[in-house]
């Protein structure tokens, strides 16, 4: 699992157990959800190349640095996506959005697509692609598959829990991916739910 990082910030981890507790109503539940995709997109762009630019301040010229290329395109993977895309367009106003709808068969836990939708300039700009739970890894390959089908080379994945199925799923399936997550869980119920988890993320977040 050399593609796994686990993002280590106190009030991740804080903001993560509020988000855990069965006791979290649902708004309490998408605003933490957005909080804390803010912060993992900031975390899992940190390396971004940088290029320096000729600016001036109001005191002085100066070189100070800039991203070198277009910011990537971020991703939800729907539903619950959805609740961590909002935090990340706080960090990336201007990136583009991409939808990738997957849902999970309840009994065979496999994914089935039903919408894309994706800018075309996957391949000059990398996306980071988001969704809280990877469980299987199985709805996070499928996206990556379709984000490599539709150009895209650079790619980043930022979760909020990983069962240790998924990240090792995913690291075999897309070795180049680097994993970002908040915390890295015990393991899968027979079901395909995280344990000890936070329940059906797209659930808690819409109500349903
Ligand atoms: C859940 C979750 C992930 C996926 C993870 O979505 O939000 O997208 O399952 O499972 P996997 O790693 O085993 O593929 P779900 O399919 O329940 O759809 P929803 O977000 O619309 O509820």
């Amino acid at each position: 699992m050399s593609t796994l990082r686990v993002a280590r910030h106190a009030l991740l981890r804080h903001k993560l157990t509020r988000l855990r507790m069965r006791e979290t109503d649902s708004a309490t539940f998408r605003r933490l959800l957005a909080e804390i995709g803010a912060v993992l997109t900031a975390e899992a762009l940190r390396d971004l190349p940088e290029a320096p630019r000729l600016i001036d301040t109001p005191m002085a010229r100066m070189q100070a640095p800039a991203l070198a290329g277009p910011e990537p395109c971020l991703v939800a993977i729907l539903r619950a996506g959805l609740g961590l895309l909002e935090g990340a367009r706080w960090v990336l106003p201007d990136a583009p959005i991409g939808h990738l709808g997957l849902v999970r068969d309840e009994v065979t836990l496999q994914p089935s697509e039903y919408v894309v939708r994706l800018p075309p300039d996957l391949a000059a700009r990398g996306a980071l692609l988001l969704d809280p739970m990877l469980a299987t890894g199985g709805s996070a390959a499928a996206a990556i598959t379709r984000l490599k089908q539709r150009g895209a080379t650079q790619i980043r994945f930022a979760c909020v829990l990983a069962a240790p199925e998924g990240a090792a799923f995913l690291a075999k399936t897309h070795p180049d991916v680097p994993i970002l997550t908040a915390a890295l869980d015990e393991r899968l119920d027979e079901r395909g739910f995280i344990l000890p988890g936070l329940g059906d993320a797209g659930d808690r977040c819409f109500g349903t």
